[in-house]
């Protein structure tokens, strides 16, 4: 099996490329390195330094015989996308109409594309299944269901197979220290957490604590990246089994509140974390929590990291 893997070199494409070489396939990474690291390329990859909307990169790129594309190159930060949504529409939507049409020249068939609990929106009920209702809040989350949607078109005019993978709060590292380039300037609360304990940043401050929920922070289901490493590979395995085009949420099921990421995180490292507590930030939900059943049942994915002290450890390395 020869799999392209665009957006190889970041965070959780270079968690995927590593799954994909470790089950023995050969593994060609396509990156523009604006976030991603070369420290993050493994030895046996071939790289292809190219921007997803470079057309004929793309294309030269499928030409070598690739039998699957996993597609994880977007812009991913939800506030950014606000202020600069001409940046998330060039980058998120007009880089999946590239890969498609790339595909479609070079009659790749299987696509397996990162896709993001964002494409709900604010949750009508728990957990979270994948017939809830598509209402994005955000223009992330809208490039992500509009990414969604083209590929069902192109599944249906072109037959080109996809898995879109909705991912929920993606964390931790490669618990061997395999992955070592990060996030320039993080925004989510794990690695936020990290530059506390490293003494980049005074202190972590926590977005409101007057939620409805069980000591008042916002609950969330924070899922290893080495378990959504592992779902990519079975959702290619599965389109090269000739099943046919499926969207899956990738979740624990479980849910942590803030707080109790905190005190999980000062039992790893055995000292108080600085905390402030400040007004809540403006679009959280107050409790988002996947249901994992259908990626359970039909990828026969199962998360290894049931703990989120495990998941702090490995973010921690
Ligand atoms: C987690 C919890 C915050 C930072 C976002 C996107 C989502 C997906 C994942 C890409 C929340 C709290 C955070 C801080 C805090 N992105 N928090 N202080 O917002 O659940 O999800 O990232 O696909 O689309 O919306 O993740 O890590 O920002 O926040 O108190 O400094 O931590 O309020 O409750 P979020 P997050």
């Amino acid at each position: 099996m020869k799999v392209l893997v665009i957006g190889g070199a970041g965070y959780i494409g270079a968690h995927v490329a590593k799954a994909f070489l470790e089950a023995g396939a050969k593994v060609a990474v396509y990156d523009d390195l604006s976030t991603g690291h070369k420290t993050n390329l493994f030895g046996g990859t071939d790289f292809i330094e190219g921007n997803i909307l470079d057309y004929e990169r793309l294309k030269s790129a499928m030409e070598q015989g690739i039998d699957a594309v996993v597609h994880l190159a977007a812009k991913k930060a939800v506030g950014e996308s606000m202020e600069n949504p001409e940046l998330y529409a060039s980058n998120n939507v007009s880089g999946m109409v590239n890969i498609l049409n790339a595909m479609s020249a070079c009659r790749v068939k299987v696509l397996v594309f990162s896709s993001s609990a964002a494409v709900y929106g604010m949750p009508e009920y728990l957990p979270v299944d994948e017939n809830h209702p598509l209402k994005p809040i955000n223009f992330y989350g809208f490039t992500k269901l509009e990414c969604e949607r083209l590929m069902d078109w192109y599944d249906r005019l072109k037959g080109i197979k996809y898995t879109a993978l909705r991912y929920f709060n993606a964390a931790g590292y490669d618990a061997s220290g395999a992955v070592r380039g990060r996030d320039a300037k993080p925004q989510n609360l794990l690695p936020i957490i990290k530059e506390v304990v490293d003494k980049k940043r005074e202190c972590l401050l926590v977005f409101g604590d007057d939620y409805d929920t069980r000591d008042g922070t916002c609950v969330r289901d924070y899922v290893h990246v080495s378990d959504l490493a592992a779902a990519h590979l079975a959702a290619v395995r599965r389109l090269l089994e000739g099943k046919p085009s499926a969207i899956y949420n990738l979740g624990t099921s479980r849910g942590e509140t803030v707080k109790e990421v905190v005190a999980a995180t000062e039992k790893v490292i055995g000292r108080p974390l600085p905390v402030r507590f400040v007004p809540r930030r403006p679009g959280d939900p107050a409790v988002l929590v996947a249901s994992n059943e259908k990626a359970k049942k039909e990828l026969g994915w199962q998360p290894a990291y049931t703990d989120i002290e495990d998941i702090i450890k490995t973010e921690l390395l």
